[in-house]
């Protein structure tokens, strides 16, 4: 147990809740969930499903119907014929990534992961006894990796890569060229990829990039995705993993022996979410409004003292360097929730390379936004050791 990790969001949620129930006003910046209820007619299908008595257990892999619905659903946006043999439905996509590992590598293998990164991909590679190798990403780049470094990781104990794009906690994107190169990388050293997407509806102004569509990849990728973010399910608790068929009834098997299935009225609602015209339009007007926040975000931070503050290209995160603040991350974040209200995260809850970073979430209203920076750029201000 204590080579497991945690995910700072929800310490830092907890920490806030409990300012609150002090009497204290937070804003919080710091947990990835949409503010938006989930599109009523998501919600409607899922209550027709209980009427119709969609309350028991479902097949360990899932509904069929759910799985064709994941398969169209992959095989239209991404251009890869995907069968529902080779879709396993989980609660939760963080399912996925721990089947995976249990199922492809052994203690003492290496598996390469973004840092910063999602906390849980190092936390569960040192849990099943793996070896935990961090690749870069550049805030000079986009917070892309440098290519030619990412090569020069691989070794032959060097099992499983995971990517993750768009990015948690950066908001940076892989490029056509990143995934060709990486495809080819992953093909010669015989590598599985884990493709973390499920930010991938959430993009501004291009078209999302998949591994999955590069030749040759399918045989050794696993589409990570779920229903948390794009169609704001997080509470639903419904993941998918698409995975060659020999890995995908593996992953049947550890849902057999963990969970059993995904909740059967889920499964059904997902259904609706892929399948209807109205979700798409929800889905769209969610991330219109998620890019009005991005840009109010980014221009009030790049407006502070000592703080810069790239622009991302996806996710709902935005990842400023704070290091001209000459203030420790972890202390900033800290003296924010406790002393300003203002509930977010240190780049350092994202691995070592997150050091001179905060992490901050702008999945809730403008108006919260806004208040969130002011007090945010107040506190900034105020303190002497801001470099100006
Ligand atoms: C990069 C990334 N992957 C996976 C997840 C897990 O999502 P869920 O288990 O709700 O599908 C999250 C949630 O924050 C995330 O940021």
């Amino acid at each position: 147990m204590d080579r497991l990790g945690t995910e700072g969001a929800f310490e830092v949620l907890a920490r806030a809740r409990s300012l609150e129930a002090e009497g204290r006003h937070i804003v919080h910046l710091e947990i990835g969930e949409p503010d938006f209820a989930t599109p009523d007619n998501i919600t409607e299908a899922a209550i027709s499903a209980l009427h119709a008595g969609y309350t028991h257990y479902t097949p360990a892999g899932g509904i069929m119907e759910a799985r064709e619905a994941v398969a169209r659903f992959v095989s239209r946006r991404l251009g890869v014929d995907t069968q529902p043999g080779e879709v396993v439905l989980t609660p939760g996509s963080k399912n996925v990534l721990l089947f995976v590992l249990l199922a492809c590598v052994e203690p003492g293998d290496e598996v390469i992961y973004p840092d910063p990164g999602y906390p849980i991909y190092s936390s569960l590679v040192n849990f099943i006894g793996a070896r935990p190798v961090p690749v870069r990403l550049r805030e000079e780049r986009g917070f892309r990796m440098d290519l030619d470094e990412l090569a020069s990781l691989v070794t032959a104990r060097t099992r499983l890569l995971i990517l993750n794009s768009p990015q948690n906690p950066t908001g940076g994107v892989l490029t056509e060229e990143d995934v060709a190169f990486i495809a080819r990388l992953a093909i010669e050293h015989d590598l599985v990829v884990i493709s973390d997407e499920i930010y991938s509806q959430i993009v501004y102004g291009h078209e999302h990039v998949s591994i999955l569509s590069q030749p040759g990849m399918k045989e050794r990728t696993v589409l990570m995705d779920g229903m948390s973010k794009a169609y704001a399910m997080c509470g639903w608790r419904l993941g998918y993993g698409v995975a060659p068929r020999e890995l995908a009834s593996r992953m049947e098997a550890l849902m057999i022996n963990s969970s059993s299935c995904a909740a059967a009225f889920s499964q059904m609602a997902m259904i609706e979410a892929f399948e209807s015209p109205e979700s798409d339009r929800a889905v769209r007007r969610m991330v219109e409004q998620f890019r009005s926040r991005r840009d109010l975000v980014v221009a009030g931070l790049n407006a502070m003292p000592g703080v810069r503050c790239q622009v991302p290209q996806g996710a709902f995160y935005v990842f400023p360097n704070v290091e001209s603040t000459g203030l420790d991350e972890r202390q900033l974040a800290e003296d924010l929730l406790e002393g300003a209200g203002v509930a977010l995260l240190p780049g350092s809850a994202f691995g070592p390379a997150g050091h001179g970073f905060l992490r901050l979430s702008y999945t809730q209203s403008e108006s919260d936004l806004r208040l969130g920076l002011e007090r945010m750029g107040n506190y900034l201000a105020e303190r002497p050791a801001v470099a100006r």
